[in-house]
Formats: C-alpha cells, sequence, structure tokens
C-alpha cells in the first residue's frame, strides 16, 4: 500500500506531520467492509468484524495523537434498510466492541458519547452503552463519539423542533435564532465542528453525515477499505489536512494582494 511504501518507520510516519497543528476534531466515514470481505469471499459480517479491529487502531492512534474529538459513522438511520442478520451482527459487534474494550478506553482517559437516537436499538446493546457513558463521564482524554441511528437531517429536523418548541413557550425570541443557539441542540452541542472528514472506499458521498457541522471540513477521500486502514493512513490524511489552505470564505494566506 501507498503509506508502507513511503514510510518504513513509525518515526518516520510520525515526523510527517506538524504536532502543534493536528485537527481538533475528525469525523471518519467508516466505508468499505462489505467489499474488503467480498474480495475475501467472506461473508459481510466478516468485514464488519475486520472494521472493528481497524476502529480499536485509530482510536487509540487519535488518543495518543491528542486528537481532542473523534466522531465515526457507526450505524445510520438507513443502515436498518440492511438485511436483518446484518443488523443484528452491527449491534452484537458494538456489544463486544464495547465489552472488550470498555476498561482500556477508560483506562486510557477515553470519554464514550453517542450521536443518535439509541433508544431505539435493542436493549442489550442500550445498556452496554449506558454503562460505557456512566464510566467514562468525567475522562478528560479523546472525547469519541460513535454516531449510532444517525442522520444528519433527522439530528437538524429535532433541533428546528426543539427552537420551536422554545419560541412557542416563549423561552427564545425568533430573532435571537443565531448558528451558536442552533449548533448546541445538535448532538455535536458545544464541541467544535469537523476540521478533517475522512471517507475511506474511495467513494464522494457524504451520505447524510453530519451535514451542519462540516460546512468548513477539510474532506479526505482515500481507497483504502474501511479494514485495512491503519495508523499510518490516519498520519496520512491528516498530513493532507496539513497541506491545504483553508478560507472559510475569506482570502487564504497565499492570495495575492
Ligand atoms: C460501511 O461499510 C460500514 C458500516 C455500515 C458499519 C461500520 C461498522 C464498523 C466499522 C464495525 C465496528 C463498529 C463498532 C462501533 C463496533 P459497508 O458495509 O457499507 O461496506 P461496502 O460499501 O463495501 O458494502
Amino acid at each position: 500500500m501507498w503509506q508502507e511504501k513511503r514510510y518504513n518507520s513509525n518515526n518516520m510516519i510520525e515526523k510527517a506531520i506538524d504536532k502543534s497543528r493536528i485537527p481538533q476534531h475528525i469525523a471518519i466515514i467508516m466505508d468499505g467492509n462489505g467489499r474488503w470481505a467480498s474480495k475475501r469471499l467472506l461473508p459481510r459480517t466478516m468485514g464488519h468484524r475486520a472494521g472493528m479491529g481497524a476502529l480499536k487502531t485509530i482510536v487509540k492512534a487519535c488518543n495518543e495523537l491528542k486528537v481532542p474529538y473523534l466522531t465515526v459513522f457507526a450505524f445510520s438511520t438507513e443502515n436498518w434498510k440492511r438485511p436483518v442478520i446484518e443488523v443484528d451482527f452491527l449491534m452484537r459487534l458494538l456489544i463486544e466492541f464495547l465489552h472488550k474494550e470498555l476498561t482500556e478506553l477508560h483506562e486510557n482517559n477515553v470519554r464514550i458519547h453517542i450521536f443518535g437516537d439509541y433508544g431505539e436499538i435493542p436493549m442489550d446493546c442500550q445498556i452496554e452503552i449506558k454503562e460505557a457513558l456512566h464510566l467514562t463521564q468525567n475522562n478528560s482524554g479523546l472525547v469519541f463519539n460513535i454516531a449510532l441511528n444517525y442522520g444528519a437531517r433527522q439530528e437538524i429536523i429535532e433541533a428546528v423542533k426543539q427552537l420551536s418548541q422554545r419560541v412557542t413557550t416563549q423561552d427564545i425570541k425568533p430573532e435571537d435564532i443565531n448558528e451558536e443557539v442552533f449548533s448546541q441542540l445538535l448532538y455535536s452541542g458545544t464541541m467544535p465542528d469537523p476540521d478533517l472528514l475522512i471517507r475511506t472506499a474511495g467513494e464522494m458521498r457524504i451520505s447524510n453525515f453530519m451535514l451542519w457541522q462540516i460546512a468548513y471540513t477539510e474532506i479526505v477521500v482515500c481507497d483504502t477499505l474501511w479494514p485495512d486502514f491503519t495508523r499510518a493512513d490516519l498520519i496520512q490524511a491528516i498530513k493532507e489536512y496539513q497541506s491545504r489552505d483553508r478560507r472559510f470564505g475569506g482570502l487564504g494566506q497565499g492570495s495575492a494582494d
């Protein structure tokens, strides 16, 4: 793979990025589990299992690189359309992930947070999630957001409903509604917007992920299928992000007078 060709030691990989300009929030669309499995003539579920391995690696790497926020798209509001066996497997995998990794995540000061309405997922999953949220609630390291039964349009509609309710009860005046007020009603609350969105497996789509929050996010799409995504791929994406001229609608540093 290209990353391994370019860097032949962890040390070289780490030196490739400017540690003082690490993205404050990285969001990831973990795509390609199914294709990874198909290439190996395995059932799709095996791709998801391998994807869980990649997720463990990337959470650890983000924590070590001192990325403050990581958000991963684990299950969308549209993913219910998949075969029951696959949906069930993904729910079991989440339970397994939290069960196996919770102690280590907690020891590493990671705070787990859920984006999405997890009240609709199986009860045993909800119990595991509540335990993870409770155990890690006071941790001050990486904030690890798992987007689960998440859809950005639904998130925006819920925020609009809450605002309408507040207007009705005269808790807020329509003229006082601004971007900050609106943002705080989203699952991301007061968290910074993602600086970097990584999508694996080559598709150039956003797939209803964090539509409000990614207004000025730098997007990196790589061909690597999610189960193959390594720490070196993450570093490469951060390097690409650091090479971008972020203008936020203004003029960049390199612009002529
Ligand atoms: C998209 O790949 C991936 C998903 C819908 C699920 C992501 C889940 C994991 C990475 C498993 C681990 C997660 C947790 C939270 C334990 P796809 O199936 O759409 O791949 P394809 O486009 O190649 O078919």
